[in-house]
């Protein structure tokens, strides 16, 4: 271990915390299963209430320390399990009331430039936030030119992503690409100087690589299934979302497979529907942060929550949704 790892900054500022916890209402306890432990923000806050129980989960073995503390703290109250939240119906044989999900990376893993999330960085590209296969190295290294330009357009949503994968085969054709640093002069290089925008030109790039490691939308979409097969009728299920293609998701879910009486079979055949109500009527609201939580935290600027209520509807695979992001899925499967 070196200097940096070992002054890790454990530090993550909760996103929505009030608004999290509001929707959850812990007061009349109940069991809660948080997705995304992170810097522990929510578990934390939850188990303020004396009567709530909660199983905190994430991929990454870092936050291990932060997630003993509160396991020596509340023995029978909480558990960390180092797994991925899209086995979360296999952690217990359990109903529970709540989950919730807080997308995307931690400042805890950002800020931590040995594991190179950051352009900051000077380290080796991995961008693994825990429990992957494969490292950004291997994808930048590996890939075919068509892949890598299918993967930073589609999952960063980048509109230069040809000249940037061309970019890399180049650059790789002389030289394996190892470093955050070389990553970051090639997409520099292939980007045109754009005088207005205020995003760095490594940002959509560095996103789709690293849902790519993370297999995120993959994560995202059994997570939320599985999430809906194990929660009680009247359980909510919440989601803190950072991206559109995330977001695009969630609300596919809780929009089209909730009764939604003022257009029922919008959507589904009318003899479907019915079996496909997994949600109370769903609102279609999005719950932004306050400008005050964005002066204080500016990195919560992007995020969205969306919650949904679960009808007493046994639990049917909803295969609709499957089938409207298999694009993602099929990317996200891509070998490597
Ligand atoms: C934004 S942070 C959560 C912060 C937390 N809510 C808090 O208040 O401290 C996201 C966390 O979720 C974890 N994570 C992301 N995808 C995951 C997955 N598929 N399975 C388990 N954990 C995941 C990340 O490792 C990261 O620690």
């Amino acid at each position: 271990m070196n200097n940096q790892s070992s002054s890790l900054d454990l530090s993550h500022f909760p996103v929505m915390l009030n608004e999290v916890i509001e929707i959850s209402s812990p007061s009349n306890g109940g069991k809660f299963i948080d997705c995304t432990f992170g810097g522990g923000g929510y578990s934390k806050q939850l188990l303020k209430f004396p009567k709530t129980i909660v199983n905190g989960l994430d991929r990454d073995k870092t936050v291990n320390v932060i997630a003993k503390k509160l396991e020596n703290k509340f023995p029978n109250r909480f558990k960390f399990h180092q797994v991925k939240f899209s086995k979360l119906d296999t952690i217990s044989n359990d109903f529970v009331d709540t989950v919730i999900f807080d997308l995307g990376l931690s400042s805890i893993q950002l800020n931590d430039l040995e594991r190179g999330f950051s352009f900051k960085s000077s380290k080796d590209l991995d961008m693994s936030m825990g429990l992957s296969q494969i490292s950004a190295k291997d994808v930048i290294n590996n890939l075919s030119e068509i892949n890598l330009k299918l993967i930073i357009k589609i999952l960063g949503e980048e509109k230069e992503a040809s000249r940037i994968a061309k970019n890399i085969i180049k650059f790789r054709s002389e030289k394996k690409i190892t470093k955050v640093k070389e990553l970051v002069e090639i997409i520099e290089k292939s980007k045109k100087k754009n005088y207005v925008s205020k995003i760095n030109p490594c940002t959509k790039t560095f996103q789709a690589i690293r849902i790519f490691v993370n297999k995120e939308i993959t994560e995202l979409i059994n997570g939320i299934i599985n999430a809906t097969k194990i929660l009680k009728p009247g359980g909510k299920i919440l989601v803190v979302s950072f991206h559109s293609i995330e977001d695009k998701i969630v609300k596919y879910l809780f929009s089209n497979f909730s009764t939604n009486k003022s257009n029922p079979s919008r959507y589904f055949p009318d003899n479907e529907s019915e079996n496909t109500v997994l949600f109370e009527k769903y609102k279609n609201k999005i719950i932004k942060p306050t400008k005050k939580e964005i002066d204080q935290n500016y990195s919560s600027r992007s995020a969205k929550l969306r919650y949904a209520t679960r009808s007493r509807n046994e639990f049917k695979y909803p295969v609709k949704l499957i089938e409207k992001f298999q694009k993602y899925l099929d990317l996200e499967s891509i070998d490597v």
